[in-house]
């Protein structure tokens, strides 16, 4: 019997994935489900009886393919074979601080030609830059939210590129400016995640796409896993996001014919911008309760909104703040000869990915609930309704007792 041990984990463990993979189809396609039970079905069957007649040549083959793969990943991974930085030219928007200093920084050091935006020219990130690079950066002060700006840059550009064209555009300017439940979030809040993380990107994006044309050049993004999953809180910056990733896949297989490639990079939680600046967010949450109409103040409750913001920032607080896996797949994006769709950087996000493409959505809704942030309060209309509830209840019993007693 021992000796069976091994097989049937193995048999247990490929049974799983079909009956998962089974699962998911269903869960996917509500309407026409049954055809692909039948063949889900049917494939478990097969596999099933191949199973028993030919365990050892189904053990080999797997072996075979592992470390083909295996092989395959580490050859396509291996530094010696990519490209060179010199003489190429990147642009990269959002440089003030975070995720986008870090990248101009890294970016210069290995010999790329930098054009580095920032919002504010006379602030600490702009300075930092102008004082630890090379003379090959040159900094641009861009609000990208104004096409006149971005139009000035792309003209900037092109006085310095001369003749040549660009080899990558970094989209790395993005904000997340409020976070609370959906319904609570002012259409303000909409508007400037939309402005800066959609608009602001695609017109960066488009002025510059005549210069990486001529380069047959990289567009790397960052944009972020709430613009895949539904993150409790952040509709606002969520949306914006998903809009993102749209314009940006279907601009891949535009592109490819032109000889640009397009990459995404989903970071997980980091400290960047001013995601944990306690000052920041302490206004934006004295702007919303000065602007969330009072019906709603009253429903939900200032104590529900405030604990709301308080496990944001403590979550915030916790945030990696080694970057080096995000700029990593920024320079892996640009230099990279086969240069990947996605690029899931930072701890744990495979595993979110891999929850949210394979779990049914109640444990993923759950999922992103344990994860992000563990409201304990309910809006107060519901525990008036719940209180409420609770004496109902009481009372019921109290007649089921009196009718008992009357029997
Ligand atoms: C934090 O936010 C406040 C208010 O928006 C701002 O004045 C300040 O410069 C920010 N601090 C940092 C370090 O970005
Ligand atoms: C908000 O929540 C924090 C932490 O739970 C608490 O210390 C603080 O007193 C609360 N503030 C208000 C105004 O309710």
């Amino acid at each position: 019997m021992e000796d069976y041990i091994l097989p049937f984990w193995i048999y247990l463990a490929v049974l799983t994935v079909i009956v998962a993979g089974a699962l998911k189809k269903v869960l996917a396609c509500h309407v026409s489900a049954t055809p692909t039970l039948v063949a889900w079905l049917g494939a478990t069957v097969l596999v099933e009886r191949l199973w028993t007649f030919c365990l050892p040549a189904i053990l080999l083959v797997t072996v075979v393919l592992a470390v083909a793969f295996y092989l395959c990943c580490r050859s396509s991974s291996s530094p010696a074979i990519m490209l060179s930085a010199q003489g190429k030219a990147v642009f990269i928007t959002g440089c003030d601080s975070g995720f986008g200093k870090a990248a101009a920084k890294c970016l210069d050091a290995l010999g790329f030609e930098v054009f580095a935006t920032v919002l504010d020219l006379s602030g600490e990130g702009a300075r930092e830059l102008q004082r630890t690079c090379s003379g090959h950066l040159t900094i641009f002060q861009v609000d990208i939210t104004q096409p006149q700006q971005v139009q000035q840059a792309l003209l900037d550009t092109k006085a310095k590129l001369g003749l040549r064209g660009l080899w990558g555009l970094v989209n790395n300017a993005g904000v997340c400016v409020n976070f609370g439940d959906a319904e609570l979030s002012l259409m303000s809040n909409y508007r400037g995640c939309m402005e800066v993380n959609f608009f602001g990107t695609l017109s960066v994006t488009k002025s510059f796409l005549p210069l990486l044309r001529q380069a047959k050049g990289r567009i790397v993004t960052i944009s972020s896993p709430a613009g895949d999953q539904p993150f409790p809180c952040l509709a606002a910056y969520g949306a914006s996001k998903a809009a993102l990733n749209l314009f940006i896949n279907t601009l891949r297989h535009e592109l490819d014919r032109w000889g640009v490639r397009v990459s995404i990079i989903l970071p997980s939680s980091y400290k960047t911008g001013q995601s944990s600046n306690h000052t920041y967010w302490e206004q934006q949450y004295k702007n919303l309760l000065q602007n969330v109409p009072p019906a709603l103040l009253e429903e939900y409750g200032e104590d529900y909104m405030n604990e709301t913001k308080e496990l944001f920032q403590s979550h915030a607080r916790q945030a990696t703040e080694d970057f080096s896996p995000v700029i990593n797949a920024i320079v892996q994006a640009l230099l990279s000869p086969q240069p990947q769709v996605r690029y899931y950087a930072g701890p744990g996000i495979g595993f979110m990915y891999f929850i949210n493409s394979y779990c049914p959505f109640s444990i993923r809704d759950r999922f992103l609930q344990k994860l992000f942030v563990k409201k304990e309060l309910l809006p107060r209309a519901l525990r008036k309704q719940a209180g409420f509830d609770i004496s109902l209840n009481n009372n019921n019993n109290n007649n089921n007792n009196e009718e008992k007693l009357m029997q």
